[in-house]
């Protein structure tokens, strides 16, 4: 079983994130891999975890977390295999709420896979360049399936949200980036520790 995680990356009132993130889910449920029983998706919304700028006084790569909320954190993405972040872009890049909750950890982020689902005037492409980086060096394999909803192509994404559907070709998107966010989750798997 292959468990993999929806990150919403933006906790902002009126947030497409969620939008966008519900689809990932119920699309998702329609993969091949779900359908059979082998992997499993489920929403990681950073706005439940409620995390202050980075507050911890010793850098993550030495994972000695002494506050509850990053050791609550650590707990949540320590337990997947893989993520699909969705992202927005803000400013040429993700938002920096994203960015905290990355810094925050780091042996829970280690070799595992991600892609990406990102929106914007452009697709939100620029966003995922600079998450692709900063997610290496936390020693995440990210995958070049990618999933790019624009305001010139997914209109109601951005005017009236509530009645946004994707076009179908952003189904069968979304799923080749599942197949290979699952086919290295699996593989990295076996880098490293069992528990
Ligand atoms: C602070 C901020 C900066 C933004 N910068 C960009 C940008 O550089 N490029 C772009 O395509 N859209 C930009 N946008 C528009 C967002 O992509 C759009 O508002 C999107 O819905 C934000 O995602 P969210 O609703 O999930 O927070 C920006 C929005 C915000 C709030």
């Amino acid at each position: 079983m292959t468990r993999l995680g929806i990150v919403i990356g933006s906790t902002r009132p009126g947030r497409r994130a969620e939008v966008v993130a519900r689809w990932v889910h119920a699309a998702g449920q329609r993969h091949a891999a779900v359908v059979a029983g082998d992997a499993t998706l489920e929403v990681i919304d950073l706005a439940d975890h409620d995390l202050p700028l980075l507050d911890e006084p010793i850098p993550a790569i030495r994972g000695d977390y002494r506050h509850a909320h990053t050791r609550k954190w650590a707990a949540t993405v320590g337990a997947f295999d893989g993520f699909v972040f969705v992202t927005p872009e803000y400013n040429h890049s993700f938002p920096a709420v994203l960015k905290n909750a990355i810094d925050f950890l780091y042996a829970e982020w280690n070799d595992k896979a991600a892609g990406f689902v990102s929106y914007g005037g452009l697709g939100g492409v620029r966003a995922v360049e600079h998450l692709r980086t900063t997610l290496a060096e936390v020693k995440v394999a990210t995958v070049r399936a990618q999933v790019s909803l624009s305001k010139y192509t997914d209109v109601a994404l951005f005017t009236d949200p509530g009645n946004w559907s994707p076009a179908p070709a952003q189904e069968a998107a979304l799923h080749t980036l599942l197949d290979e966010v699952l086919a290295w989750s699996r593989a990295l798997k076996t880098l490293r520790a069992p528990g």
